[in-house]
């Protein structure tokens, strides 16, 4: 068996990024850029993304950015649409798209409760399935990127609980109906990312985040690299046989209970009020 050394290298291949304009999504982003792939990427903000446009170009690559909600079906079409038309089929669709602020159930307005869903579940199944006449048949691989509170019960979560387990499952239902196309799809499972925004709102004090990191078995924070790593090996030829999988990628962190997040809850109440 011959073990290709360039597995990684990404010359001329499109990645498609939802939600692509900060954090763990723009760092995968950078890394995939810096391994010669073209990006498209959209997010809400047309200046957050015009920025990570031109942040990625600054790296070597193409890149375009394009301002679109996940939430709106019609600005996402003509959004893939232009990537299309710009960089040719997806090869890599990475969906990541995300809001979440620490709330109980009984803080949660049906509509604070609905804004997450829609961002973060039926955002990733609209992504998915208008993404789906432009991927790249048989080759491209999806990446959707979940988070623990698809599996554990976390209290002040219950939102995004419900919206990540589904994400899981979308990717589990997916595999199966798309597979026999050639097209692959996993999630990941960051565990607690240092410096980034969805680490901020579930831990918003040193106190908190140390907290965190201490929970984790192997008693670090995740970084950027470690997604990005993971994301690269599901795309290349490595990931080939890999499909409708949930990896965490977190030290540890699935293995161990319920998080109690009641002092960032608090913190968080007190910021707001
Ligand atoms: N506690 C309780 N309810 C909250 C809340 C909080 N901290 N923050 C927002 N809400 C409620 C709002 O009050 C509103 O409900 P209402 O209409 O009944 O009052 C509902 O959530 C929607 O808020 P809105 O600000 O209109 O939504 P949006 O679509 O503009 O923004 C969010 C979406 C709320 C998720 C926002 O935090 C966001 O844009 N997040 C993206 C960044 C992020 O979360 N990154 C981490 C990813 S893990
Ligand atoms: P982030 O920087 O806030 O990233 C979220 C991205 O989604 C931003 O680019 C945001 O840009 C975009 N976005 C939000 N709502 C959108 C919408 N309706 N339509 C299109 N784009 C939208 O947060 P992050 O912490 O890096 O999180 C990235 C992903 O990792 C999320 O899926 C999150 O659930 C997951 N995750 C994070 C951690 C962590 O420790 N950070 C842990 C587990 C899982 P705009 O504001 O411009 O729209």
């Amino acid at each position: 068996m011959s073990m290709d050394p360039s597995a990684f290298d990404f010359t001329g291949r499109h990645l498609f990024v939802a939600g692509g304009s900060s954090g763990i999504n723009l760092g995968v982003a950078q890394a995939f850029a810096r391994a010669g792939a073209n990006v498209s990427l959209i997010s809400r903000s047309a200046d957050k993304v015009a920025t990570a446009a031109a942040g990625l170009e600054a790296l070597g690559t193409q890149a375009l950015g394009i301002a679109a909600d996940v939430r709106q079906p019609e600005a996402l079409e003509r959004a893939l649409s232009e990537a299309h038309v710009r960089f040719g089929p997806i090869d890599v669709l990475l969906s990541g798209a995300a809001g979440n602020f620490l709330a109980s159930a009984l803080d949660m307005s049906p509509n604070a409760f609905k804004t997450v869903v829609e961002i973060d579940l039926l955002g990733s199944f609209n992504v998915a399935r208008l993404a789906h006449a432009h991927l790249r048949r048989p080759g491209a691989s999806i990446i959707q990127i979940s988070a623990g509170q698809a599996f554990t019960p976390t209290p002040f979560q219950a939102h995004v609980c419900a919206a990540k387990a589904g994400v899981d499952m979308l990717t589990r239902v997916l595999a199966l109906e798309w597979g026999a196309e050639g097209i692959r799809i996993n999630s990941i499972v960051p565990g607690p990312i240092a410096d980034t925004e969805g680490l901020k709102r579930l831990a918003p004090t040193a106190r908190t985040l140390d907290d965190m990191a201490q929970r984790v078995p192997l008693k670090r924070l995740g970084r950027i690299e470690d997604i990005a790593r993971m994301a690269m090996v599901l795309a290349s030829d490595w990931g080939s046989y890999i499909t409708g999988a949930v990896i965490p990628v977190d030290g540890g962190l699935a293995l161990t209970g319920p998080r109690d997040l009641t002092a960032a809850a608090e913190a968080t109440r007190k910021t707001r009020a």
